[in-house]
């Protein structure tokens, strides 16, 4: 159903406000041919989309990765991720991508073996465990912030590196009780390699070649895969030895979890390369994307003047609070980190393939259909938002938020493979914008418009160059 909303806004001197109507590629008007897709399937998937793929609710049709059903149907949506989630599996193409680093991880896995590591798993993300991660959320917020108001004013700073930077560290201090050992930004640039290695697609997988064949993707990812696995062996190790001497209140996170899972039933536990896999998946899914959350909430706030001014009053009121309950009255910045994930969503396509044939839409799909949702898509969709490419965080205030349907926002997924961090990475969002907009003011340089770019994850091209200006001084004082 299409949200209808009063958008009177203003600007905090009580006039009314310009819509904002944030960069993005303009949609094809027709669809690619072969060798423009392949093109811009390497370059950046989301400006393949066609007019059509924005205005209707399914298009069916053979494409260069084989038949595809691209869905922007709530009610078909919802088939696929809940109702008969079971004759669906990740892709090839997915797996193919994802596999040589991930495959034995929660991410890629199916059916039994996916099950008992995500029971494995859930312990660390039930609200109540989320909630005892705000002080070293808060804590890692502050530290960075404090790090930026000892620089002078206008000192230019690339906010996307800056982000990703924190929520790596905020992972470090709260999954892994004793940190990531190496040097963080060792770590992050080895996860933004992959990323960017194997975001930018393999012809010879979107061709569908033999997995024999060798992809230069994956030999350049190897390095980046090397590292990282070197790193999570070092911790593995360094763990096994503290649990083996029986290291008295060793908080219970992420390693120790893996590494003394066991299947209810047959007892048997994770093996040691399905526990290295799930610690670089979960360094993976969980920096960069609230990261990029993060990067495009504060860009938009930097073109709004009148939702800057709110989340700065917000922050005011909300941060001398204690910090468990910190995040539940930030409710304009979750508006706003809401509102920044519709527009720029850090995953910005789900592909699903048909284990038999189902019937979505209306339409019947095929055995081996890759169904695809794209949040790129499906979030400024015109059948199902009003106004879809215009910033407005009223959408997601309390009164209006309940109406937008389900499975039209899904910024993290649906279904039984929701994203098992998303309340975790709502309130780290949450707690890091409310620190930075109290402290400072971010400017984009005049004339600076960003381009997203999928790669995995939507990312601003290039990074995000902004101008710090300071708000509070360090003793505490807003300046005005
Ligand atoms: C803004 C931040 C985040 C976004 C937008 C996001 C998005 C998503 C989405 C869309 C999925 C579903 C993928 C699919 O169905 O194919 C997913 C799955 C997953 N996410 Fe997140 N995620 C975020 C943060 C996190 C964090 C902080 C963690 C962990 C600390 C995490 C761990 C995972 C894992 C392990 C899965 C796989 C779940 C499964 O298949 O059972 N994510 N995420």
């Amino acid at each position: 159903m299409r949200q209808s909303i009063n958008r009177a806004t203003h600007t905090p001197s009580g006039q009314a406000s310009k819509p904002l109507y944030p960069p993005a590629p303009r949609p094809q008007k027709a669809p690619l041919g072969p060798f423009t897709m392949l093109r811009l399937l390497r370059r950046n998937p989301i400006e393949t989309w066609t007019e059509a793929h924005f205005q209707l609710p399914i298009l069916i049709g053979p494409t260069i990765l084989g038949q595809v059903a691209v869905l922007n149907d709530p009610a078909a949506i919802r088939r696929v991720f809940v109702d008969n989630a079971s004759n669906y599996h990740k892709d090839r193409l997915q797996k193919r991508i994802l596999g040589p680093g991930l495959g034995q991880s929660v991410l890629i896995a199916e059916d039994a073996d996916w099950r008992l590591q995500r029971r494995i798993l859930a312990p660390l993300f039930t609200p109540k465990t989320v909630a005892t991660f705000a002080k070293a959320t808060q804590e890692c917020a502050s530290e960075m912030v404090a790090r930026w108001q000892r620089l002078p004013e206008e000192s230019p700073l690339d906010i996307h590196q800056e982000m990703t930077k924190i929520t790596l560290e905020i992972l470090g201090r709260t999954l892994f009780a004793d940190g990531l050992d190496r040097r963080p930004e060792e770590v992050t640039a080895a996860m933004t390699r992959y990323f960017e290695t194997i975001g930018s697609l393999d012809p010879f997988d979107l061709l569908d070649l033999p997995n024999w064949l060798p992809r230069w993707n994956q030999w350049r990812a190897k390095s980046a895969l090397d590292f990282l696995g070197d790193t999570v062996s070092a911790l593995i190790s360094r763990r096994k030895r503290l649990l083996a001497r029986g290291v008295p209140n060793l908080q219970r996170d992420l390693l120790t979890l893996l590494l003394e899972a066991e299947d209810p039933e047959t007892g048997v536990g994770l093996t040691e390369t399905e526990v290295q896999a799930n610690i670089v998946a979960f360094i993976g899914a969980g920096h960069e994307t609230t990261a990029n959350a993060l990067t495009w909430s504060l860009y938009l706030l930097s073109l709004s003047e009148e939702w800057r001014a709110r989340l700065a009053a917000e922050a005011d009121r909300v941060l001398d609070m204690p910090v468990e309950s910190q995040a539940e009255h930030l409710i304009e910045t979750r508006a706003v980190i809401e509102e920044a994930m519709r527009l720029y969503p850090p995953v910005a396509s789900l592909s699903r393939e048909a284990l038999d044939y189902d019937d979505l839409a209306g339409r019947r799909i095929r055995k081996g259909t890759v169904v695809m949702v794209s949040q790129w898509v499906l979030h400024r969709h015109r059948l199902l938002w009003e106004d879809p490419d215009r910033f407005d965080p009223t959408r997601f205030l309390p009164g209006q938020r309940e109406k937008i349907d389900r499975f039209a926002y899904l910024p993290f997924g649906a279904g039984p493979r929701v994203c098992i961090g998303a309340g975790f990475a709502m309130q780290e969002a949450t707690l890091v914008l409310a620190q930075i907009l109290r402290a400072v003011r971010l400017e984009t340089k005049k004339g600076f418009k960003a381009e997203p770019v999928q790669h995995i994850t939507l990312r601003p091209r290039g990074g995000m160059p902004m101008i710090l200006h300071h708000r509070l001084q360090r003793h505490g004082k807003i300046r005005h």
